[in-house]
This record gives C-alpha cells, sequence and structure tokens, in this order.
C-alpha cells in the first residue's frame, strides 16, 4: 500500500497518533498538542510547537518512508565469520567455524567489541527488529541485552542451550543452562520492565545440541512465562536423519519440539526446508512462526523453503539473516534472496505460483516478521496506535548504487503516480542498500541519522 501525500505523527509515547491525507503544498502553520515528532511526506511544512521535532522531506519523488524492517534469526557472536563459510555444509560448519568462534564470548571484552558491531551495523540496515542468538554465556548474553537497550535497537535475546554433542569447550550442564537461562531472564526484565525494547527468547539451538530433559524443562518454563522460544528446524538432510535418529521415540523432527512444549504461537523455527505435510500440519496447528533464510540456505547448501506452500497453509512467515550460515547483515538483501530463490523453484517445478512478488518479500520483511514475532499489533506496518519503527529512503541518497536518470516511462502521470512510485520501490529493492537509508526510529525515538 502505498500513501502519497501523507502525514504521519507521533506522540511522545512513540505511537502512531494520527494519519492523514494532505494536499501540498501546505502553507499554515498546524499546532499539534503532545507530539513528539511529525513526519512529513512529500511537503516541506514548518510546524510549531517548539517541542516537535520536524521532518520534512521535500524531494517527494526520491524519498520515503517505509516500515522497520524485522530479521527473525541472526546470531550475533558469529558476525566475525560473514561470508567465510568455504564449501562446508551444515555439521561441519557447526565443527568449523561456528563452535570455535562462539566459545570465545566467554571473554566479555570480545564480547562487547562484537557486540557493540553487531547492533550498530543492523541497525544502519535498517533492522528495528532481531531475533538475537547470543551464546551459551551469561554475562555475554546480558551485555547483548544491555546494547540493545542501549541503542535503541528492539530485541528478543536468546541464551543458546547446549549440553550435547558439543565440544569440550563449548558446552554446559543441564544444571548450568537452567541457571543461565533464569539468570538472563531476570536480567532482561530488571533491565527493561515493561518489555518495550527486549524481551527474553527460550533458545534450545536444535534438538541435536539439547539432551530430552532440557528440551521438556524449557517447555515447561515457556508454559509457565508464555516465554517467546526460537529453535533451529529442518535445515539440511544429514541433519534431519542424525537428530531422528538420536529421538526415536518421537515421530519427526518437528514432533520433538511439539511434544517438549516448546510449540506456540511465539515460537520461531528457522529454515524449515525439508518438512512433510505432517509437520506442516503441526506448526499450523500450534501457529508456530517460520523463519526463512535463503542466504544462509544457499551459502551452506542446505536446499530451496517452500514459501508458497507455508503460506498457503497459513503459516506465518517472515525472513531471516542467519548471520553467519548467511553472509548479510541486510534483511534487503535477504528479501532479494527470498524472491530468487523461489525462482528457482519455480525453474525445477514449473509451477509459477511458487514465485514470490517484490510485494511479497517486503511483506515477508515487515509484517511478517511481527507475526511471528506475535508483535503485529505494534509493529510491522504504519497505523494509528502501532509504534513508529520507521526507515527514510532516500533513493539519491550520497553515493547511491541506484540509477534512476534514465527512467521516465509515460504511465507513470498516470494513477496519481503510485506506479512510478512501485517501480522505484523495485529499485531499491534489487539496487539499493545501507547507503539509501537515511534515518531510522525504533519506538518513536530517531536512532540512526545519517
Ligand atoms: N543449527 C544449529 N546451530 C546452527 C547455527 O548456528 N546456524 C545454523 N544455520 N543452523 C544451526
Ligand atoms: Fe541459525
Amino acid at each position: 500500500e502505498v500513501l502519497p501525500n501523507t502525514l504521519l505523527g507521533v506522540d511522545q509515547n512513540g505511537i502512531i497518533d494520527f494519519i492523514i491525507s494532505v494536499e501540498p503544498p501546505i502553507e499554515n502553520e498546524i499546532e499539534f498538542e503532545n507530539l513528539k515528532s511529525i513526519v512529513i511526506n512529500n511537503s516541506s511544512i514548518k510546524l510549531s510547537p517548539n517541542d516537535i521535532d520536524i521532518i520534512s522531506i521535500v524531494d517527494n519523488v526520491n524519498s520515503f518512508f517505509f516500515p522497520g524492517f524485522i530479521d527473525t534469526h541472526i546470531h550475533a557472536p558469529q558476525f566475525p565469520n560473514n561470508g567465510i563459510f568455504g564449501n562446508s555444509t551444515l555439521l561441519d560448519w557447526l565443527e568449523t567455524y561456528t563452535f570455535p568462534l562462539e566459545s570465545s564470548f566467554k571473554d566479555l571484552e570480545i564480547a562487547e567489541n562484537i557486540y557493540t558491531k553487531v547492533v550498530n551495523r543492523t541497525l544502519m540496515n535498517g533492522t528495528t527488529t532481531a531475533s538475537y542468538y547470543a551464546t551459551i554465556h551469561t554475562n555475554a548474553t546480558n551485555l547483548l541485552a544491555d546494547l540493545c537497550l542501549k541503542l535503541g535497537q528492539r530485541a528478543f535475546i536468546g541464551k543458546v542451550c547446549m549440553n550435547q554433542n558439543s565440544p569440550d569447550h563449548y558446552i554446559e550442564t543441564f544444571d548450568q543452562c537452567k541457571e543461565s537461562t533464569l539468570n538472563v531472564i531476570n536480567h532482561i526484565k530488571k533491565m527493561n520492565p515493561t518489555g518495550d525494547l527486549i524481551n527474553p527468547v527460550l533458545t534450545p539451538r536444535f534438538a541435536g545440541s539439547c539432551t530430552d530433559d532440557l528440551l521438556k524443562w524449557l517447555g515447561e518454563l515457556r508454559k509457565k512465562g508464555d516465554y517467546h522460544c526460537q529453535t533451529h528446524l529442518s535445515e539440511n538432510h544429514k541433519e534431519i536423519e542424525w537428530i531422528t535418529n538420536m529421538f526415536p521415540q518421537y515421530k519427526n523432527y518437528t514432533d520433538i519440539y511439539y511434544q517438549n512444549n516448546l510449540l506456540s504461537s511465539k515460537t520461531t523455527l528457522a529454515h524449515c526446508i525439508h518438512l512433510s505435510d505432517e509437520e506442516m500440519n503441526i506448526l499450523k496447528l500450534t501457529n508456530s512462526g517460520v523463519s526463512h533464510c535463503p542466504t544462509s540456505n544457499s551459502s551452506i547448501t542446505s536446499g530451496e523453503a517452500k514459501i508458497r506452500w507455508l503460506l498457503n497453509n497459513n503459516i506465518n512467515v517472515s525472513l531471516g539473516t542467519d548471520c553467519s550460515g548467511g553472509f548479510t547483515p541486510s534483511i534487503l538483501e535477504v528479501a532479494k534472496h527470498a524472491l530468487l530463490v523461489s525462482r528457482h523453484l519455480v525453474m525445477k517445478s514449473s509451477n509459477d505460483a511458487e514465485k514470490l512478488s517484490s510485494a511479497d518479500v517486503l511483506y515477508l520483511a515487515t509484517m511478517g516478521g511481527a507475526k511471528v514475532l506475535n508483535i503485529d499489533n505494534n509493529v510491522g506496518c504504519f497505523k494509528r496506535g502501532m509504534k513508529f519503527d520507521c526507515l527514510q529512503i532516500n533513493i539519491n541518497s550520497k553515493n547511491s548504487n541506484i540509477d534512476t536518470f534514465e527512467f521516465q516511462n509515460p504511465n507513470w502521470s498516470l494513477n496519481n503516480g503510485i506506479d512510478k512510485f512501485k517501480d522505484l520501490i523495485d529499485k531499491w529493492l534489487f539496487n539499493g542498500d545501507d547507503r539509501n537509508i537515511e534515518r531510522v526510529w525504533v519506538n518513536g525515538r530517531c536512532i540512526i541519522n545519517k
């Protein structure tokens, strides 16, 4: 939905107070009480009173506002490995690249250095909400939560749980895991009691690294506290075989999480590439959400997730960078990859319906993420009463990679310019990057202003 000539007001709590249509040019001064900021699309308007933060966009062709991106699956400690995966696949990738790096987060100095970069880098790329995997370490995970709170990013913070099939230098006992999980939950609740910015998320790494009794304990804790939960599911053929053999008492991989009460409408399952109909039906039954990670799935050769099939079955789907299985911190780039991977499925099946459009992938990047994380009453799009999580995009920003000069399509004068706007959004999706993001707001607070 494109709203040209629109005036949007945000109150002091960061909540969208009004969205009204305005015909430029506006010359009168307009007064609004109790407003922290006013966002003006398409017009340069001077507003009072003094405490209003005025944002005006004069160049109505090249600038627009877009809902903040939501990354529903990202491993914060793996950032130094972005781009480094060679020809590995999941299980050897974990051993070779991932566990040694994550294990170094025992050192708080390393954690502080890298986590600060991660939060800044994802914000610069327009991620206003992230669901993070941290590591098994209590202090480093609490530090990640503190950084998100300080730097203003909406975040779900997961202390990773793993008490089996992990290297000696990077494993915990069941008791240590219980203690650190509760410690991190308490820390986050103490730091942000209203939960309006940061929240804990229970994070069994995947069934392969957790014993049955740990999964059961986490499931009971989830039910008792109505907590968010995140894990990996059905990523790689070898992984599926290994895990289903490890848990023969369950019907399938998904059933392990289901029987242990880990699935709910606040659960995010990363990958979900090779699900059977039976497993998909468990996701439907429990209203669990999927984090589609196409960059990672192609990089470590895991497979092509059938997103149209999931959407047609009313499963909530979102996007995840899955750094560093995926190499990019940008959800905009992941959205392009989601679109391309869907076309690879069509090349094999000849079923055009599997194609994802630009609108589809931008939906997954925003509203889809909000639904999966169960925060769609608050964020994901612009509506009265919702939180203002927003990106200001400029197609012609300094050093922009987008060339628009050759573009003059006669149809653009029709339909209130909306067709032109849709074409420009496609240009942004395919040729744009962090250079086109000029400002970022979370909860109405401007946290990036380049
Ligand atoms: N499965 C278990 N751990 C991981 C991880 O760190 N990344 C990915 N992509 N899959 C996993
Ligand atoms: Fe992952």
